[in-house]
Parts: C-alpha cells; sequence; structure tokens
C-alpha cells in the first residue's frame, strides 16, 4: 500500500502556498494532503452516464482534486451511449455532484475539474466509437499535457467488460508505449461462477498484460477494510492471540436496510451469494484471517490473501445443507418505510427463487485457523445497516469466580466496525462497584470520527488514486477471486438443483431468517444483534 507506513495523526488543514488566492483552484504548486500527486493521465470512464459515475466515481476525483491529489495534467472522457456533449455532460455532472459530494460543493474545485473533463458518445462494440475515443484521447493529451497514460474504467454492465477491452486493444489505445502507461479498471461481479470468471480472465489476458488489470472491490475502498491489516500487524499486542488457541469464532455480518430499490433486474439474477460473498465479504475474511505478509508490495499482501482464501473448506452437498441458509424478504417495515415483497419489486419475477439473505458456517483449514468456525451472513432489508467484524474470544478458565455467574458473563469479542458507526471496541469483564463481587461487561470504543474527524469520502478515492499510481494491492489478483468462485459454486450448484420451498422466510426489518439463528443455535453459540 502506498502510504501504508506512513504515520498520520488526523487531517491537517488544506496547506496552501503563499501567493494563492483563496478562491481559484491551482494544482500547479499545491502541497498535496498526506501523499504525493498522482503522475499526468487520462481517466476514460466506460458506461459514464451511469449511477457509479456521478454518485461515486466524479466525487471521488472531486475530493482527490481537493485534496490536491490530481496532477495539473489531467482530464476525465466520459463514453457512454448516451448523447452528451462536453457541456451537457458537464452540466449533468455539476448537478449531481452538488447532491453527492461528500463535504460540500466547493465551486471553484469543481471549475478545476469540470474544465478538464470531455465526452465521447458511442456504443461499446462499435469500432467507429474507439476511433472517435482515439481521437479525443490524442486531442485531451495534447490539451491537458496527459503524457499518453489512460486509466480506463470499465463501469458498463459486464457483458461488455471483455468487449471493451478487445476493442480497445484492436483500436490500439491498449499499447503501452515506452515511458506511458495503460491501466484497465474492472468493475465487479467478475464472472458469474468460477467458470465464466476464468472465460472473462482469459479473454482480458488475451489483450492486456495482468500488470494492466485492476480487479476492483470498492470494500478495499473503505478505510475501516483498510485498517483491518493495520490494526493487525502495527499492533504488538493481537497477532500472539490472534489464533485457534484464543480465538472461539469470528461473526462477519453485512447487514443493509435497502431493498433492491431499482436495481431488480440486475439482483434477481445475480441474489446476495453472487452479489456480496465471493467479492466483498471475502475481501473482509481474507483481511482478518491472512498470515502476516512480509512486506506491504501488492504481491506480497495477496499472496497471503489468496492462499487463505483456498484454505477455505470446500462444501460438500451434505455440508451446504447443514451449514448455508438462504433467505428472501417478504413486505416489512424497515426504519419507518414500508418495503414491499421482495417479489413484488420493479423488474423482480413473482415467483422469483432469487436469495436476498445468506448465512453460512466457513471453516478454514490451516494451522492457524483450523476448528474456528467463520459464520457469516449478509442480506437486504434487515433490521439496521451494519456491518461489522466480531471476533470472540475463548472463555477464561472457571476457577476464581466460581461463586458468581461467570459462565452467564459475555466473552471478550473484539469488534471492527466497518460501517456505518465506524470504530473498533473490545468487551471485556469488569468488577460492578459494591461490597459484594459481581462482574459486568464492558466496552472499550474507539470511534474513528471522533478521533480523526469525519472524513468527506466515497470510498473509491483511494482505489482511483492508486490506480492512477499503478499500486494494485488493493485489487484483486485472478487467483483470489478464483479461490472465492471455488468456495461458493458447490452452494450454488446445490441451491440451484434444489429450489428454494419456503421462500419468503423473513420480514422485511427483522434479523433475517429463523434458521440463519439455528445455524448458530446449533453450536451453541449466537448471532450478536442487528443494531
Ligand atoms: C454492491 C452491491 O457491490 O455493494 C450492492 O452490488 C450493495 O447490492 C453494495 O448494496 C453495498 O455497498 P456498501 O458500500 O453500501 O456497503
Amino acid at each position: 500500500m502506498s502510504d501504508a507506513q506512513g504515520v498520520v495523526s488526523g487531517p491537517g488543514p488544506l496547506q496552501r502556498k503563499p501567493g494563492l488566492e483563496e478562491t481559484s483552484f491551482h494544482m500547479e504548486n499545491a502541497v498535496p494532503i498526506g501523499g504525493r500527486q498522482a503522475p499526468p493521465c487520462t481517466a476514460v470512464i466506460f458506461g459514464a452516464a451511469g449511477d457509479l459515475t456521478a454518485r461515486k466515481l466524479i466525487p471521488a476525483f472531486y475530493n482527490l482534486a481537493k485534496q490536491r491529489l490530481l496532477p495539473s495534467n489531467f482530464a476525465v472522457i466520459g463514453f457512454a451511449r448516451r448523447e452528451y456533449d462536453d457541456a451537457s455532460f458537464r452540466e449533468y455532472l455539476e448537478s449531481e455532484l452538488k447532491g453527492h459530494a461528500p463535504g460540500g460543493f466547493d465551486a471553484s474545485v469543481w471549475k478545476w475539474l469540470s474544465e478538464r473533463i470531455h465526452y465521447v458518445c458511442g456504443n461499446f462494440d462499435d469500432t467507429e466509437a474507439y476511433v472517435r475515443l482515439g481521437a479525443t484521447l490524442a486531442a485531451t493529451e495534447k490539451q491537458h499535457g496527459t503524457r499518453g497514460n489512460v486509466l480506463y474504467y470499465l463501469a458498463t454492465s459486464p457483458e461488455f467488460f471483455s468487449i471493451c477491452a478487445r476493442q480497445l486493444a484492436s483500436n490500439g489505445l491498449a499499447q503501452e508505449q515506452t515511458g506511458s502507461w495503460r491501466r484497465v479498471i474492472v468493475e465487479k461481479p467478475f464472472g458469474r461462477d468460477l467458470k465464466t470468471a476464468r472465460e472473462l480472465d482469459k479473454q482480458l489476458h488475451s489483450v492486456l498484460t495482468e500488470s494492466q488489470i485492476y480487479r476492483i472491490d470498492h470494500y478495499l475502498g473503505k478505510e475501516t477494510v483498510q485498517n483491518i491489516m493495520v490494526f493487525r500487524f502495527s499492533n504488538g499486542i493481537f497477532e500472539p492471540i490472534w489464533n485457534r488457541r484464543y480465538i472461539d469464532h469470528v461473526q462477519i455480518t453485512v447487514a443493509e436496510t435497502l431493498g433492491v430499490e431499482k436495481r431488480g433486474g440486475y439482483y434477481d439474477k445475480s441474489g446476495a451469494m453472487r452479489d456480496m460473498v465471493p467479492n466483498h465479504i471475502f475481501q473482509l475474511i481474507s483481511l482478518v484471517a491472512m498470515e502476516p505478509p512480509v512486506s506491504f508490495q501488492a504481491d506480497a499482501v495477496r499472496d497471503e490473501q489468496a492462499k487463505v482464501l483456498r484454505a477455505i473448506q470446500p462444501m460438500t452437498p451434505e455440508d451446504v445443507l447443514s451449514r448455508t441458509v438462504r433467505g428472501q424478504y417478504a413486505a416489512g417495515q424497515v426504519g419507518g418505510r414500508m418495503l414491499p415483497d421482495y417479489r413484488a419489486e420493479p423488474n423482480v419475477t413473482p415467483e422469483s427463487a432469487t436469495e436476498t439473505y445468506v448465512a453460512m458456517k466457513l471453516g478454514i483449514d490451516n494451522w492457524r485457523w483450523t476448528d474456528v468456525p467463520f459464520y457469516l451472513r449478509v442480506g437486504k432489508a434487515l433490521a439496521a445497516r451494519s456491518t461489522e467484524i466480531a471476533i470472540q474470544f475463548k472463555r477464561p478458565p472457571f476457577v476464581l469466580f466460581r461463586n458468581t455467574a461467570v459462565d452467564k458473563l459475555s466473552p471478550n469479542t473484539l469488534v471492527l466496525r466497518i460501517q456505518p458507526d465506524e470504530g473498533i471496541s473490545l468487551k471485556f469483564g469488569a468488577k460492578v462497584p459494591g461490597a459484594t463481587l459481581r462482574l459486568g461487561s464492558v466496552d472499550m470504543d474507539f470511534d474513528y470520527s471522533e478521533h480523526f474527524g469525519a472524513q468527506p469520502a466515497t470510498g473509491y478515492e483511494r482505489l482511483l488514486y492508486d490506480g492512477m499510481l499503478g499500486d494494485q494491492t488493493l485489487f484483486q489478483r485472478a487467483d483470489m477471486l478464483e479461490a472465492s468462485w471455488a468456495v461458493v459454486n458447490p452452494v450454488l450448484d446445490v441451491w440451484n438443483a434444489l429450489p428454494p420451498r419456503n421462500f419468503p422466510n423473513y420480514h422485511a426489518g427483522t434479523n433475517g431468517p429463523r434458521e440463519a439463528d439455528q445455524l448458530l443455535e446449533r453450536d451453541g453459540r449466537a448471532w450478536r444483534p442487528i443494531k
């Protein structure tokens, strides 16, 4: 990770060189905050008329500009089917940015960025459109001095990933000339299963080298996710107990309150498993369970992540029946809002067997983790929005507190709160003041925003910045994805062969299906409440 070793104690004020006025925005002579400026380049966004561009990518470039991390030799080209020209594209982005810019809208920063934004209209499979793209790239290079470096971002629907890559290559736009680079960020989902993920990889590799391919997982853009490694490997006190001798089990929860919203068409074909598990959740598992890497170099980190993903026990069909739970929501109230049945959502088939909830018990077969269950659950329309990793430690030996209800006390639990209430807490036992010996559970709590101040960010800043710097640490390697699909695939096969008979099986606004509670009850354990 490019700045993982830097010691930071919170964001400093924006630093300006003397002589620059407050109202206009300059990149020349600006002091970047917390890093060096990215090299000159053009970012080309495929699918630029979609939500991701307006809600995340442009706000992220805007935030990078605000932090002086973009070079003055910078440009963005939007490429999509919708008919815009430079002016109308900029106008559309400006109105969206006003709604989505975390931390408010600064007209001078937007002016700086918008002057560098261009648009090419075309179909992703139309060679002519790539000829126009090539001409626009040449023009921006001349106008903005971007030196032939290009970061392509495939924010299209997945069927276009390999088409775009092939067109780029056959039109000479993916070729790296001496002294310049061409990189391609590929959005998720990367395949629908192991077979299609391998095929996509083969197609990309037929026109690009691995060092040009950046498979993005936006969970790795989250500060709290990046902090998992920092927390584990920069603190001497946790690593010695981070293993099967001290840890009873690990619970990973990704609970969302939203239903499928307007994404029924995509989601009904995907389901919670494909949408969240082999990507976001397995990233979390790999960071929690990996061995310490020998350095923070991209491949050193990713080697360890891949190793632990390969160590996850593959499930037999019997395991799938006893260790996995799927669910689909029925109508219910979530946070004062009434959600309809999943099957009544727009673009969802009325008989849909698609799961909106998954719970699983996984085992990791290696020296550190054998016999430590990793329970994970993920779902839409649940009681609260909460993503967290809870490490539950073993109970202490019993002897000292014989006359107290020590067995009723909560065991030590370390909770890494990923979102929305970012922080880390450690639960431990303490004496309740008074003449008799009574024990209570208390929390030691660290709150990110309280300590470091709220950081206006979309979560894409770091990933785009690393893409420009050529740091692949936070991007997935093909073997990591394959290892993840290898775990998920047997589950999908069994689910596919045995359509669910009890859907819908949980109400919106609850903690999910009853079977998920039973999954842990059978092991004498319980989920933490979702709140
Ligand atoms: C996306 C999924 O990758 O991640 C969505 O497709 C999901 O279904 C989203 O809602 C969750 O991301 P976040 O950052 O809100 O946790």
